[in-house]
């Protein structure tokens, strides 16, 4: 990839990089929508990564490219940062962090060019955005000397994603970007945050299903689980649904609205099977997981309704097949994907099986990817 982004780069601006960063996607492995609930969630992260190649330039204009969007964005660093549309939106991360950068006192590079490559699959639920808000963060910094902790750098990409790129995540997507360690998972407790990584028992292997399948309004639908889960939250009595037990869910059911019932008995659940897995993989008991993984895909089907036709199939298809602890959608849902745990029993055959069996049922294929854990987002090449 490494190569692929200097190549290109040098195509593009006539020069070489004098910065390369990377950070990983991330596989959500349990612990759906627990995050913005200021509970617990665990993630990998993977080893594919967004990578960002950048050099300065004195004469303050900003150039951004993509190996995989046509043409180059060039702006004044002078003018005003505003969210850009169309084939152009895709630079609204790297902006995100620029403007995130300049609301928290952090000195921004003037002016660069700009260069981004991926192989982390786009809209696939495995966080590509994330993965491009931290490897700019990191480049950026770099180019103007500052210095930031792993925390904050966490914390400057979510901000760029919530407040200039409009999406009301939580932390999971680009903490796990962030502290990703190759063979751990990381947890996070979403409330602190606090970081850690737990170690995944051997030969534990994650097969992702994407099914290209996006729901039209999904960034609608995220942003009504949040407000339903805050609804639930207030009518029970607490701030978030973390401090809400299945006691005061059960206390509170006739007061609730049905919906927010659902959505908070998906959440204080959820947030119960986090806990389970963390012990059962200290325990290196994989079969135990899986069946917390099941558990989970059966509470976002009923209860929290992110889930749809393609990821039910692909859940209960890959619940029957030999090798698989367990399987999930992962990620926010309404399309995206689905992620498999499974022993070294399952192997490339198997995912055939299962391609088939789903392009028999909805007339296309998902992409299947067997999927390393990596680590966490790092400057490659710096310039000092
Ligand atoms: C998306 C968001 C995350 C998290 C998940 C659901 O991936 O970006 O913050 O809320 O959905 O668990």
């Amino acid at each position: 990839m490494m190569e692929k982004l200097v190549t290109r780069f040098r195509a593009v601006f006539g020069r070489e990089p004098d910065i390369i960063a990377r950070a990983p996607g991330r596989i959500e492995f349990i612990g759906n929508h627990t995050d913005y609930n200021g509970g617990p969630v665990l993630g990998a992260a993977i080893d594919r990564s967004v990578w960002v190649g950048l050099s300065v330039r004195t004469d303050g204009v900003r150039r951004f490219a993509s190996e995989v969007k046509p043409g180059v964005v060039a702006l004044e660093a002078s003018g005003p940062l505003e969210r850009l549309s169309g084939q152009k939106s895709w630079v609204n991360y790297p902006l995100g962090v620029l403007a995130a950068m300049r609301d928290t006192g952090v000195l921004a590079p003037a002016g660069f060019d700009y260069m981004a490559a991926s192989d982390v699959p786009l809209g696939a639920g495995l966080s590509s955005s994330a993965a491009i808000e931290l490897s700019s963060a990191l480049a950026f910094l770099e180019a103007t000397g500052a210095s930031m902790d792993r925390e904050s750098l966490v914390k400057l990409g979510r901000k760029a994603e919530n407040e200039f790129v409009g999406v009301p995540c939580g932390i999971l997507d680009q903490g796990v970007s962030g502290y990703g360690r190759k063979d751990h998972l990381v947890f996070i407790d979403c409330r602190g945050p606090r970081f850690d990584t737990v170690p995944l028992p051997a030969g534990s292997n994650f097969w992702i299903f994407n099914t290209h399948t996006k729901h039209a309004l999904i960034d609608g639908l995220y942003a009504a689980r949040h407000q339903e889960c805050m609804e639930a939250a207030k009518v029970i009595g607490v701030t978030l649904l973390v401090d809400a037990t299945p006691e005061m869910l059960a206390a509170a059911e006739q007061k609730l609205s049905r919906t927010a019932f659902k959505r908070a008995r998906h959440v204080i659940d959820e947030i119960g099977r986090v806990s389970g897995a963390v012990s059962a993989l200290r325990a290196g008991d994989l079969g135990s997981v899986g069946k917390l993984l099941l558990a989970s895909h059966r509470s976002s089907r009923t209860w929290f309704e992110n889930s749809c036709p393609e990821l039910d199939f692909l859940v209960d298809s890959l619940e029957a097949e030999a090798g698989v602890y367990g399987a999930r959608l992962t990620g926010g849902g309404f399309g995206g994907a689905a992620m498999a745990l499974t022993s070294e029993a399952f192997g490339e055959e198997s995912g055939q099986r299962i391609s088939d069996a789903y392009l028999a049922k909805f007339g296309s294929r998902p992409e299947v990817i067997h999927a390393r854990t990596g680590d966490g987002a790092a400057l490659v090449k710096g310039s000092r």
